[in-house]
């Protein structure tokens, strides 16, 4: 694989600095292999796409990295560190954070209080929830990020679904350091609100991000990703660059059958 020019010298840094590297990921549920021996590395601004069919072991994989799940065997290391996570609040303190496609989010919320969730902020001795600043942070990330919703204290329910995938994204984006586990985003959405929520996939490509998605959208894999990782039934069948691939072959590795 070639680096861009300015990741030259984190290549040369030994590539296990890389925000995620998994080695030998392996997962039984009990007597059922769901994960054989999986192996990745995403670097930082790069977006490697995991496809494969139902039940080949993509959400598996994406829970054993946010902490849901423990691998049967294996290593999964954050930027150059081994880490062992007991469970999901362990992960996200460890800056890893994950999107899927059914929203964690509450509906009746203003967007401010869904993008600090669980990590609301406070002020005073009395612990009072902070709203102004939470809002004004919110609504500075989500102009950074160009994500046009009417307000940072809009209440959530009257966003559209593609704008409420938007704040999902935002909230990890926010709370990441460095990783993001997207677990189909745009299963649930439009032709167009799709189209957004890859805009602003790609714009934390370009602020950085080391991105993972799960998509069963071919075409999308194409858009946006850099490299496609293909699961059959648990086994990594291949990872190969986008620009070194076909529709066609992504295909046939899904489904082992060649055409
Ligand atoms: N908690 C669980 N207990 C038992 N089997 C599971 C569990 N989660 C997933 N599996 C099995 O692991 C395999 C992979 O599932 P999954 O990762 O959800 O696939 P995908 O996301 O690619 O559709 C399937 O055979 C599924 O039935
Ligand atoms: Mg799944």
């Amino acid at each position: 694989m070639t680096l861009p020019l300015d990741r030259a010298s984190e290549a040369t840094l030994g590539k296990s600095d890389v925000p995620l590297r998994l080695v030998g990921i392996h997962k039984n549920f009990g007597g059922v292999v769901a994960i054989k021996r999986f192996d990745i590395e995403v670097a930082a601004g790069e977006i490697v796409a995991l496809v494969g069919d139902n039940g080949a072991g993509k959400s598996t994989l994406i829970k054993i990295i946010s902490g849901l799940y423990q691998p049967s065997e294996g290593e999964i290391w954050l930027n150059g560190e081994p880490v062992d996570f007991r469970d999901a609040s362990d992960a996200r303190a460890r800056g890893v954070e994950v999107v899927y496609q059914d929203l964690a989010l509450v509906p009746d919320q203003p967007v401010y209080m869904n993008m600090f969730l669980g990590r609301e902020l406070t002020t005073g001795p009395l612990r009072i929830l902070d709203r102004k600043r939470m809002a004004r942070e919110t609504q500075e990330l989500v102009d950074a990020l160009d994500v046009r919703i009417p307000s940072a204290k809009a209440t959530l329910s009257d966003l559209s679904g593609g704008q409420r995938q938007a704040v999902a994204i935002c909230r990890a984006t926010h709370w990441a350091s460095g990783l993001v586990l997207l677990d189909e985003p745009t299963a649930a959405l439009g032709v167009a609100e799709t189209a957004k929520v890859e805009q602003l996939i790609l714009k934390l490509k370009e602020r950085g991000a080391a991105i993972l998605i799960v998509s069963h959208n071919m075409d999308q894999v194409f858009r946006i990703a850099d490299r496609v990782s293909v699961l059959r039934r648990g086994t990594q069948v291949g990872t190969k660059p986008l620009s070194e691939t076909s529709h066609n072959e992504v295909v046939a590795m899904i489904t082992g059958l060649t055409s």
